[in-house]
C-alpha cells in the first residue's frame, strides 16, 4: 500500500517535533526526506528517520541549530553547521550561495560540520531553480567510512557524492547526483530491509571477496563498497575527500569518528556573468536536443538526461503515492510510538 507524500511528511514532521525539533526544522527535515522518496532515492528518504532520531537522542545531531558564518573572503564563504540537521544547514548554505552567486556571478560556500545532508541533488535543484549552475562535493569526516580504495579490501573513504545542476530555459534542470562508489550505502540498507541482494560488482565481504549479500556488508568485521568504475571512481573519491573535507576545514575521512557529519563544498556560477545568458541557454538546449535524439541502442529504448528519471518518478509518486516496504513502515511506527506520536 502506498502512502501519499503529504501524509508521510506530516507524520515524519510530527516525529521530529516530538523528538525536540521546532516546527520549522521538523517540517524542513521531513520535506527533504520525503522529497528523496518522491524522486525515487528511497535510500535517502524516510528510511533514515530511526537513525536520525537515535542520533538526536545520543547527541550526535543537535536540534534547532543555526548555520554560522565563520569567514567571508571574496567569493569564499565558510560556514559551520554546528552538528545541526543537514537539511536545515543545506538550505541555509544554499541561500547564502545563491545570494552571493547572483550578486557577484560566483560563490564558493564551504559547509563544515553539518548533520547528514541527505540527497545532495536537492541542493543542485535549489541553485538551478535560482538560475545558477552548481557543483557540490560531499564527504563525511570519518563517521561514514564505507568504500575500499581501488585494489584494497577494507573501508577507507566515505561515499563522497558529487552533484551538479544546470538550469535549462523553459524546462527542468539537468541534475547529476551520484556517489563516487558503486552503490550508495542507503541502497544497501533498503536491500537489507527488503531481504534482497545487491547487484554484482558493488560489494566486498570482510575477506575481500565479491558478495551480493547486504548482511555480509553489515557483518562484524564489515564488508566494503567498491569505488565507481574502478580506478576512476576511486580517484574522484579521493579528490572529493580533499575538496569537501580538507578545503572546507571539516576534515577528510579519518578512523575513530563515531558521529556522522557531512561537509560540502558548493560552487555556484551565474551564466549571465560569463556572457549573454541567452547564448548559454540556447547552447545548452541545442546540446540536449542533440543528445536526446541519439538513436537508442536497443529497440524501444530511450535516451534520458540526468535528472529525468527522478522527474518521472516524482510525477508518478505524487500521483500514486510512495511505496514503503513493511520493515521501513514498522520501523517508522516504532519510532513514532516511542515518542508518543499517534497514528
Ligand atoms: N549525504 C550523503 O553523504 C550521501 C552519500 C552518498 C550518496 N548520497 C545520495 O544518494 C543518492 C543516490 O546516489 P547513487 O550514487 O546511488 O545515484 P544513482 O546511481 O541512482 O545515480 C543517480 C544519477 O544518475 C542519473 N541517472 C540515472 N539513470 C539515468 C539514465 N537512464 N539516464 C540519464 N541519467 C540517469 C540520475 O538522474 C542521477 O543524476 C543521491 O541522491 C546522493 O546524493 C548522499
Amino acid at each position: 500500500m502506498n502512502i501519499d507524500a503529504v501524509t508521510l511528511t506530516n507524520r515524519v514532521a510530527a516525529i521530529f517535533q516530538s523528538a525536540g525539533s521546532r516546527a520549522g526544522e521538523a517540517e524542513c527535515v521531513a520535506r527533504h526526506l520525503v522529497e528523496a522518496n518522491l524522486v525515487g532515492h528511497d535510500s535517502h528518504g524516510v528510511i533514515r528517520v530511526p537513525a536520525y532520531v537515535d542520533w538526536l537522542r545520543s547527541g550526535k545531531v543537535l536540534a534547532n541549530q543555526q548555520l554560522r558564518v565563520v569567514s567571508e573572503n571574496g567569493p569564499v564563504i565558510v560556514c559551520d553547521g554546528g552538528c545541526g540537521f543537514g537539511q536545515v544547514m543545506g538550505e541555509a548554505a544554499m541561500e547564502l550561495a545563491t545570494k552571493q552567486g547572483k550578486a557577484h556571478g560566483l560563490a564558493i560556500v564551504a559547509l563544515r560540520n553539518s548533520g547528514h545532508l541527505g540527497r545532495i541533488g536537492d541542493w543542485a535543484v535549489m541553485a538551478a531553480e535560482a538560475g545558477l549552475v552548481s557543483l557540490h562535493f560531499v564527504n563525511t569526516n570519518g563517521g561514514g567510512i564505507l568504500v575500499a580504495p581501488f585494489g584494497g579490501k577494507e573501508r577507507r573513504l566515505s561515499a563522497n557524492p558529487i552533484a551538479a545542476g544546470v538550469p535549462v530555459a523553459g524546462g527542468r534542470p539537468i541534475v547529476l547526483d551520484i556517489s563516487t562508489c558503486t552503490i550508495a550505502e542507503g541502497k544497501i540498507k533498503v536491500a537489507y530491509n527488503k531481504g534482497e541482494r545487491v547487484p554484482d560488482g558493488c560489494l566486498l565481504d570482510a575477506n575481500g571477496q565479491p558478495t551480493n549479500d547486504p548482511v555480509a556488508f553489515y557483518a562484524n568485521p564489515p564488508g566494503a563498497i567498491l569505488p565507481l568504475g574502478g580506478h576512476k571512481g576511486y580517484a574522484l573519491g579521493v579528490i572529493v575527500e580533499v575538496l569537501a573535507g580538507a578545503l572546507t576545514g571539516g576534515g577528510c575521512s579519518h578512523p575513530g569518528v563515531d558521529r556522522v557529519v557531512n561537509n560540502m563544498l558548493t560552487i555556484v556560477a551565474d551564466p549571465a556573468a560569463f556572457g549573454p545568458g541567452e547564448a548559454f541557454a540556447r547552447d545548452v538546449r541545442q546540446f540536449l536536443e542533440h543528445v536526446r535524439t541519439c538513436p537508442p541502442a536497443q529497440e524501444g529504448g530511450e535516451i534520458l538526461l540526468p535528472g529525468e528519471p527522478e522527474e518521472r518518478t516524482r510525477a508518478q509518486r505524487l500521483a500514486e503515492g510512495i511505496p514503503l516496504d513493511e520493515r521501513t513502515r514498522s520501523q517508522l511506527d516504532d519510532v513514532a510510538h516511542s515518542l508518543g506520536v499517534a497514528g
